[in-house]
């Protein structure tokens, strides 16, 4: 679905936007002027595409993408004239499967795995010479059905890591990293640790967790390995809760010596605020001491609650892109930051009929740096004024190499697993900048 009669982001429409208004008279240096008198018009190609610049700052950018929208073929035959394909080859170094990935998607029933959507996106990463981030090897949403039926005390720690040495197992040595446990805190639930009633919890105990990472580590060494959740980014009290459960849940598996590397910080945000702050980047400075990463793993601005039109919206979004990744980015153990989805076109918060991801005005959102019609918009400049400023040069921005397919699309042999998919073997993953 696209936006009747897209407005550009013009001084006049800035000045009309109530969010705008207060802010016109000192318009930040990452929206030159110059570029709003003509509209927010901004190369985004070749060595001006977030790509380009996170590579320049040794960083990972990329997006959560549906595998099945990406034209593989026509990349694999050397050129696409698919858009977004296009877009997500020349912003991103690293993507993720926004569902392809998951319990649901990956195991129609208890002994079928279908892999064709998971097993395209790392071939289209290969031919793209992205990374892969895998998500999720063990989550409380999103699973298959026959779950509920089928998992028991009795056969849940088998299927936890039966699941677990299939998936990741598959994908050996392919991925950057695998969200191995996602959301598994949740103070409501008002346990002592902290941790979340799910169905993994209630069939296993709290040492699910410590299984997952376990197995995921002894099938895919070379993974890094992640604890991935949600609303713990503010300074609230309920969000600081969350942060002082999750760090409770680090030192314990630190403590355990189980492999852990990083923390992903989901970082759904909201534009009317609050907005994070000193809480998060004293966990970030914290788990580093721990010898953890953080990863921002599925970047969006939801702007419910917040009046005004496109322009106001896509204003104020930028800001919270401008100061959220200003906080976080120059932080040194902070290397990767995906939005979730690349386009409007495609978010979660378009799609979702839940009326928290809805506008009160039915205006559709606008949470990531191109629009409907794919075009930048003012979220773009400020993630790449961002990566700019994290931290110094490590070479001039260059141009995404050129594929040669011939090179990069070498089938190899894929391990055993009890699969049904007949979807072709995958391309060994490329060096990648
Ligand atoms: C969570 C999950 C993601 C995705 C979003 C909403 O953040 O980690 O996989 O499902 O919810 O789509």
């Amino acid at each position: 679905m696209t936006e009747p009669n897209r407005t550009l982001w013009t001084r006049r429409n800035l000045l009309k936007s109530s969010v705008a208004v207060s802010a016109s008279a000192a318009l930040p240096a990452w929206l030159k002027a110059g570029q709003l008198a003509s509209g927010f018009r901004v190369n985004v190609t070749g060595t001006d595409s977030l790509r380009a610049h996170a590579v320049s700052r040794g960083l990972l950018y990329g997006a959560a993408v549906n595998p099945l929208l990406l034209d593989v073929d026509g990349l694999a035959a050397g050129s696409t004239a698919d858009p977004y394909t296009q877009l997500v080859v020349s912003q991103a170094n690293i993507v993720v499967a926004e569902n392809a990935m998951k319990w649901s998607a990956l195991r129609p029933t208890p002994g079928v795995f279908n892999f064709a959507p998971a097993d395209r996106l790392l071939r289209f990463a290969a031919l793209a010479g992205q990374r892969v981030r895998g998500h999720n090897l063990c989550w409380h949403e999103q699973l298959p059905d026959w779950f509920n039926t089928t998992a028991t005390r009795d056969n849940a720690r088998n299927l936890l890591v039966e699941h677990i040495q299939t998936v990741a197992g598959r994908y050996k040595g392919q991925l950057h990293s695998w969200d191995v446990v996602n959301e598994a805190v949740d103070p409501k639930d008002a346990r002592p640790d902290g941790l979340r009633n799910s169905p993994w919890l209630g069939l296993i105990g709290p040492d699910y967790i410590e299984l997952a990472f376990q197995t995921a580590a002894a099938t895919d060494p070379g993974a890094r390995l992640t604890y991935n959740d949600y609303g713990f980014e503010l300074d609230t009290a309920d969000q600081t809760a969350k942060r002082g459960y999750v760090m409770m849940l680090l030192r314990r598996l630190k403590a355990r010596n189980i492999p852990i590397h990083a923390v992903g910080v989901q970082s759904h945000l909201k534009a009317e605020g609050p907005q994070p702050g000193v809480g998060l980047q004293t966990f970030i400075r914290e788990v580093r001491k721990m010898g953890l990463d953080v990863y921002i793993t599925e970047l969006d601005v939801n702007t419910r609650g917040l009046e005004g039109g496109p322009e106001a919206q896509d204003y104020a979004v930028a800001q919270v892109y401008r100061n959220y990744l200003g906080l976080v980015l120059p932080e040194p153990n902070v290397p990767v930051a995906l939005t979730w989805g690349i386009t409007d076109a495609h978010t979660w918060l378009n799609e979702s009929k839940d009326q928290w991801a809805r506008r009160e005005d039915g205006a559709r959102q606008r949470p990531l740096p191109f629009d409907d019609d794919l075009q930048p918009v003012p979220a773009f400049a400020a993630l790449r004024t961002a990566i700019d400023s994290s931290r110094p040069l490590v070479a001039a921005p260059a141009a995404a190499p050129a594929v040669d397919p011939n090179t990069l699309y070498k089938p190899f042999r894929v391990q055993g697993s009890p699969t049904t998919s007949t979807q072709s073997p995958l391309p060994p993953t490329p060096h990648v900048e």
